[in-house]
């Protein structure tokens, strides 16, 4: 939630900022700044809404230099204006910051302040900049170091989450940053560094990062990053290299992320299923799950912890683990588990699932489960993020950046490591390998299939087309299938806002069949799996109310046309594996209605991707 980026070095840092501010756009899109020294004064611009209108801007107020920082908004504390928007300045007009995250005793702060500070933002932001530039004055060392120090003090009257970024007009040879709860990265460049609210901005400039902890500061200058504790103590951490590559983080070609992202499954699928198999043995192999076969033999209980989509992953991988491996298993959403007083103890497992690894109802669900003893293994997308340091071990889901806010892509490799999870527990405890290795094959078989669906995208656009003017739907699944309802309500709502619901199939006739009439179409998921004479029935008692039905149903399976006013037809697929597939389709079509009502696909109203305030 909100971006930021900083560059020190020695190119001209308003056109690498604007780069960067583009790639975070889907962080926050309701405001932007930027503020760049020449090494003798500073300079500043801001914009309400999309980046492109910032750029546009600075057409016209060019701002040369070569130090500067860039935030991107979502709106918490203070309406979208451009006064709310970052950077902010101290009060003497010489430091300025930017902030993800929230500062919650900003109004005892600023009383603290006094009447001779003046506020111009409605934010809790701006409390920092005046904070900061204060302790900056009573420093003796006018230098790098003092504005180390004084970013320290005043950090140690907050409290709240943070990761800021702070320049100061007369210390123009460094950049300070600091993280208490919000992510900080440091990208390590040759005679320039960069300071990111994530990597995606650097990745175009280089791979090798620090991750900021909580309570670390980080001096960057042009050729060199010192880390610090908040308390001033050195601390000495070593350079990662990510992975991904920039490509990852370019539309090559599409319209959208989104379509983008929905295109790269079959390719990301691989990687997550890459390395992971053993036929020999008809398991799954994941070392990141660092438990003995003792241990897994031991758990009585798992739990997947998530927010979201990435909780109607979790949803299949409740299903699997009890069909494979016989454990009772469930499903949180982050923000209900940790509000709770769950029932946990040493034989549960905690998977905690999340795209961004920073969601903040995630992690303090995470960190919960931790304290009362649990083992906790993390399901995670982004490399070095949060959630997947705090957790005792657990899976990277490779599936790239994703960039656009609705998630798809991190959806269909979250599934598929929660499957691998599921038949490796399956195998200690009561698979067959032969039972094993049928699974594994049905693996392999994945991505053809889903390119074989990719490659219907025509015809479902046409069916989004039709019916993308209804005001309400309904999503209907069954078992393993439910869950792709829930996400194929949750896909349609989020970009289209269009309202949706999603049912399982034999919930209809206790109260949401009222809903249904000629204008309140179905869509059903309907494969010929061990429920589908079950799902007929649901089908036809909604025919029985002239309810328009859309149908997702198995190749071959003509007795679907009978039921339907329109089929999306998927392979057959082993039952357990069907969500990869069948939440294909659905993405597709919220995809097509959005783009049929011009929404802003990859950015919708009110959303952000990386939900890290609670
Ligand atoms: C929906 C969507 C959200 C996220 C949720 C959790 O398309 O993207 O529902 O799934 O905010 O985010 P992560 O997975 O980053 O924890």
């Amino acid at each position: 939630m909100c971006g930021i980026i900083g560059y020190i070095g020695k190119r001209q840092a308003a056109p690498i900022l604007l780069q960067g501010l583009r790639r975070l756009e889907y962080r926050g899109y309701d405001s932007s700044g930027m503020a760049i020294s020449d090494h003798s004064t500073l300079a500043m611009t801001k914009c309400v809404g999309k980046i492109e209108n910032l750029a546009e801007k600075m057409k016209t107020s060019h701002l040369p230099g070569s130090v500067g920082i860039a935030h991107t908004r979502w709106a918490t504390h203070g309406g979208v204006t451009e006064l709310n928007a970052h950077p902010h300045t101290g009060n003497k007009g010489k430091l300025v910051l930017v902030h993800n995250g929230i500062i919650e005793n900003y109004r005892e702060l600023k009383d603290q302040l006094g009447p001779e500070h003046h506020f111009t933002s409605e934010t809790d932001s701006e409390v920092l900049a005046h904070l900061i530039e204060r302790e900056f004055d009573l420093q003796e060392q006018k230098n790098c170091e003092g504005l180390r120090k004084a970013v320290g003090c005043g950090l140690s009257h907050v409290k709240g989450t943070y990761g800021i970024v702070v320049m100061h007009e007369d210390v123009p040879d460094c950049l300070i940053t600091a993280r208490m709860g919000s992510p900080i990265v440091v990208g390590v460049g040759k005679d320039e560094n960069y300071i990111a609210s994530d990597a995606t901005p650097i990745l175009a400039y280089t791979r090798d990062v620090l991750f900021l902890d909580d309570g670390e500061i980080a001096e960057v200058k042009e050729n060199n990053v010192r880390l610090f504790t908040l308390k001033d103590e050195i601390v000495s951490k070593k350079v990662e290299e990510i992975h991904w590559n920039d490509e990852q983080a370019e539309k090559q070609g599409f319209p959208h992320f989104m379509l983008k992202e929905i295109h790269d499954q079959p390719t990301v699928f691989e990687d997550a299923i890459r390395g992971r198999f053993n036929m020999a043995e008809g398991t799954a192999v994941l070392g990141g799950l660092n438990m003995t076969e003792q241990q897994m033999r031991d758990i009585n209980r798992v739990i997947f912890i998530a927010c979201g989509t990435a909780s109607y992953a979790g949803m299949v991988g409740k299903y699997a683990f009890e069909r494979l491996a016989g454990i009772p298993a469930e499903v949180d959403v982050a923000s209900e588990f940790r509000y709770r007083d769950p029932i946990i103890d040493e034989k549960t497992l905690v998977f905690v699932m999340s795209q961004s690894g920073e969601t903040a109802d995630t992690l303090a669900a995470l960190r919960e489960a931790k304290r009362k003893g649990a083992f906790v293994r993390g399901i995670v997308n982004v490399i070095g993020s949060t959630i997947s340091r705090e957790t005792d071990g657990g899976t990277y889901i490779h599936a790239g950046a994703e960039l656009a806010v609705a998630s798809t892509k991190a959806y269909t490799n979250m599934v598929t490591v929660a499957l691998l999870y599921a038949l490796q527990f399956g195998r200690a405890r009561r698979v067959s390998i032969a039972t094993g290795q049928r699974m594994l094959n049905a693996f392999l078989e994945i991505p053809e299939k889903m390119n074989w669906i990719l490659s219907q995208k025509d015809s479902i656009k046409e069916i989004a087309e039709k019916y993308k003017d209804y005001k309400n739907f309904l999503f209907l699944g069954r078992g393993i299938n439910y869950p792709v309802a829930l996400e194929g309500s949750l896909k349609l709502k989020e970009i289209s806002y269009i309202h949706a619901e999603a049912y399982p199939g034999g919930e209809m006739k206790h109260g949401p069949l009222a809903l249904i009439s000629e204008d309140f179409p179905t869509f059903a998921i309907m494969p010929q799996n061990q429920l589908y004479e079950k799902m007929r029935s649901n089908i036809e008692e909604i025919r029985a109310r002239k309810g328009k039905v859309i149908l997702i149903a198995t190749q071959g399976d003509e007795r679907a046309k009978e039921l339907a006013e329109d089929v999306i037809y998927v392979p057959a697929m082993k039952e357990l594996l069907e969500p990869l597939l069948n939440t294909i389709p659905l993405q597709l079509f919220s995809y097509y209605v959005a783009v049929a009502l011009k929404r802003d696909v990859d950015r919708p109203r009110n959303l952000a991707k990386s939900v890290t305030v609670e």
